[in-house]
């Protein structure tokens, strides 16, 4: 796997300049917003990635950055996906700008996928800092005990969520049919029912199983990203010696593994479920291949989603890929925010699973797809999968996992040439 190195300098270079021009220090925290310009606030999975990218450059920074992110904990163990600080950033959006009454003052109320263990680990692996390990074991311990009984009150094993905003991709189609809006429809229609459920979540005391009776979700990614994280989180266990919760995170995961296979998958593929009796959502989206991200797939479905799913021209296989709907649903919009277009994030998600299951060739094409369009129409919030145009926010953060991409890639190949 060879990416050429002037490139990846070039990159590099672009993405260190990008954090640090978008890091904020508000309240005595340092984290860095998405895109100064659209979302001058703090967000959880973004700072992971954040955390994450910056983890090669500055372990100093990438700490702080999950510091903020913890400082902002609620004492049931939730991570808010929202961190408002420093309300004059939000003034300079103006008035098309709604500041959303989450029915609290500085934060959101709801949560968002549960990257946060991977990125404290990332941090670790480069400076091996125990004690930055033991300062946010517990934190991190009661986030994921949270995910694992309010938002999985029955025990069954898979975490609900209760607003389409806690799977990061706000309209995605995945979440029409729950919320009841027809396949085409205007982003105002859909930030509209989501709103909605914001006012039923205060009504409801911020009770998250009250909310089952409106939008409960059981997401494919949210869910592989709990396996992942939860293994993490076991990983991190063991290393501070703590043997007990490092076998009951291992267990954990395993059975959320489980569950996904038992109620998501059907034939080759896993998909989302609604509501108590695990109603299948069967439209194509990317979250389709969240399962080799995570280890859940068996050769056979990573070999079936790869051929048949990623590499298919009527599919995903696009110029710029990996749309974020396939192709073939009448939902697919090429410039329709999570409906179609390319997300670095969703790229990084996708480049791992493939290069975990060991096909290089195809990781190379979502790296090089990644980076041909950070090139060409540089660090932007969404891109159209057929043009690579530049689509969304501008000079929005998420780009910057380019350079957790390139660094896998290299060391993919020191460890299989070696
Ligand atoms: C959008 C994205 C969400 C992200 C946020 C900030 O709402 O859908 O995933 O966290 O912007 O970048």
């Amino acid at each position: 796997m060879h990416f050429e190195e002037t490139r990846s300098q070039k990159l590099s270079e672009a993405s260190i300049e990008l954090l640090e021009r978008n890091r904020r220090v508000r309240d005595g925290k340092q984290y860095t917003v998405p895109s100064p310009a659209s979302y001058p606030m703090q967000w959880l999975w973004d700072s992971c990635f954040h955390a994450i990218a910056l983890s090669h450059f500055s372990t100093l920074d990438a700490k702080e950055e999950v510091r903020s992110l913890l400082s902002a904990q609620f004492k049931n163990g939730m991570i808010p996906h929202m961190i408002y600080r420093g309300d004059g950033d939000l003034l300079k959006l103006g008035d098309g700008f709604v500041k959303i009454d989450w029915g609290h003052e500085t934060t959101s109320t709801i949560t968002q996928p549960p990257i946060i263990a991977e990125a404290v680990l990332a941090i670790y692996a480069k400076d091996g800092d125990r004690e930055f390990l033991t300062e946010c074991f517990e934190p991190l311990h009661n986030f994921f005990e949270y995910l694992l009984s309010a938002r999985d009150p029955r025990g069954n094993h898979l975490a609900g969520i209760i607003n389409p905003d806690e799977s990061g991709e706000d309209n995605s189609p995945r979440f029409d049919g729950v919320l009841g809006l027809p396949p085409v429809q205007t982003l105002q229609q859909n930030f509209a029912s989501r709103m909605k459920l914001v006012e039923e979540l205060r009504a409801g005391n911020f009770d998250a199983p009250f909310m089952k009776q409106f939008f409960w979700v059981k997401d494919v990614p949210f869910n592989a990203i709990l396996v992942k994280n939860l293994q993490a989180l076991s990983h991190m266990a063991s290393i501070l010696g703590d043997i007990g919760r490092a076998a009951r995170y291992a267990d954990k995961a395993e059975l959320v593994k489980q569950a996904m296979r038992e109620r998501m998958s059907d034939e080759h593929l896993f998909w989302s479920t609604y509501g108590e009796s695990y109603m299948k959502i069967k439209l194509e989206t990317w979250a389709i291949f969240a399962p080799m991200y995570a280890g859940i797939a068996t050769r056979e479905e990573a070999d079936h989603l790869v051929r048949n799913h990623l590499m298919s021209e009527q599919k995903f296989r696009t110029e710029f890929m990996a749309p974020t709907v396939a192709m073939t649903e009448r939902t697919f919009d090429p410039e329709g925010f999570w409906r179609g277009p390319t997300w670095t994030a969703v790229n990084w998600f996708i480049f791992r699973g493939l290069l975990d299951y060991g096909y290089t060739d195809e990781a190379m094409l979502v790296l090089e797809s990644t980076a041909a369009l950070l090139e060409k129409s540089g660090f932007r919030e969404y891109y159209n999968p057929h043009t690579g145009a530049g689509l969304g926010a501008q000079d929005f953060t998420w780009g910057t996992l380019v350079v957790d991409m390139i660094a896998r890639a290299k060391e993919y190949s020191s460890r299989t040439s070696a």
